[in-house]
């Protein structure tokens, strides 16, 4: 059967790409973000996980504003990064993982969530970034990937309970998987942020680090929160938690291990909140 042998949180802002590309990782602004990721990418070489299940929204790229699915899953058999308005990044495409994609799909629809099933679809910075900080350089390291989009920018979007719900079903999907393959979960996004409008620059780290706590020890309680009540406390953009929250929704009831935690703000307008937890089985 298939396993999941971790989650990870991070941010996906594009300009941390930006600063991979030009080479600024080691200085002033940068260094302590950097200096965040080698623990993880040392995790993930002596894990060597199969297969990466990447919650991630889709900012414009492919679902805008005139057809936003609530929910969708990649089932193609690569996923290429396009241009987002500044120029298409030249970095080779991830590769699918079909069999997965369909299962967690009839599982999901089974169990009464029915997500957009994409089987033709670019990916934007929400999963470029975090592939590139997670596996330097492009490489991958042969790690299959698994899309999944969360509507993030347009209301109405999902409740944060529902996205909890929604990763639940998916790790009940990938656990019931009758194939010996390693899972790890992504979530990406997050934490306070707003980029626009009066508000812009919002930022709120006793919020953040609260929502950190809870994301180990009981998700339930950030799920209370409406997305209303989540954009007053930490901006437009703090509804990226949703991914989180789907995240850790997979990973199951018990209260996973919590490895490691960081947390850097701001990083162009976010409070960037980085964990690596373990699930206790
Ligand atoms: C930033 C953060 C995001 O989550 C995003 O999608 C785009 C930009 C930022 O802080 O600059
Ligand atoms: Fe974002």
């Amino acid at each position: 059967m298939a396993k999941i042998i971790g989650g990870i949180t991070t941010s996906h802002i594009p300009a941390i790409g930006v600063a991979i590309d030009k080479g600024l990782e080691d200085t002033p602004y940068y260094r302590d973000l950097f200096a965040i990721y080698p623990p993880i990418r040392e995790w993930l070489g002596e894990e060597k996980p199969d297969i990466a299940v990447l919650f991630y929204n889709d900012h414009g790229l492919e679902m805008w504003l005139d057809k936003k699915p609530t929910y969708a899953i990649g089932c193609a058999p690569e996923y290429q990064n396009a241009d987002e308005g500044w120029g298409i990044k030249p970095i080779p495409p991830v590769t699918g993982e079909t069999e997965l994609s369909w299962h967690i799909v009839n599982h999901l629809i089974e169990n009464d969530f029915d997500p957009t099933v994409c089987q033709d679809i670019k990916v934007d910075h929400g999963a470029t970034v975090p592939m590139t900080l997670l596996w330097p350089n492009h490489t991958y390291q042969g790690i299959k990937v698994i899309p999944v989009a969360i509507n993030c920018e347009r209301h109405p979007m999902p409740k944060p309970s529902r996205s909890y719900a929604f990763g639940k079903a998916i790790g009940d999907a990938i656990r019931c998987w009758d194939k010996d393959q390693k899972v790890v979960l992504l979530g990406t996004g997050g934490l306070s942020h707003q980029l626009d409008g009066p508000r812009a620059g919002i930022l709120n780290a006793d919020f953040d680090n609260w929502c950190m706590d809870k994301l180990v020890t009981n998700p339930e309680e950030i799920t209370q929160f409406s997305n209303v009540d989540l954009i007053e406390r930490g901006g437009a953009q703090m509804v990226e938690i949703a991914m989180w929250l789907a995240m850790r929704g997979a990973m199951g009831d018990g209260i996973p291990e919590e490895r490691m935690r960081n947390y850097v703000s701001p990083i162009s307008n976010t409070g960037v909140g980085v964990q690596l937890l373990i699930p206790q089985d």
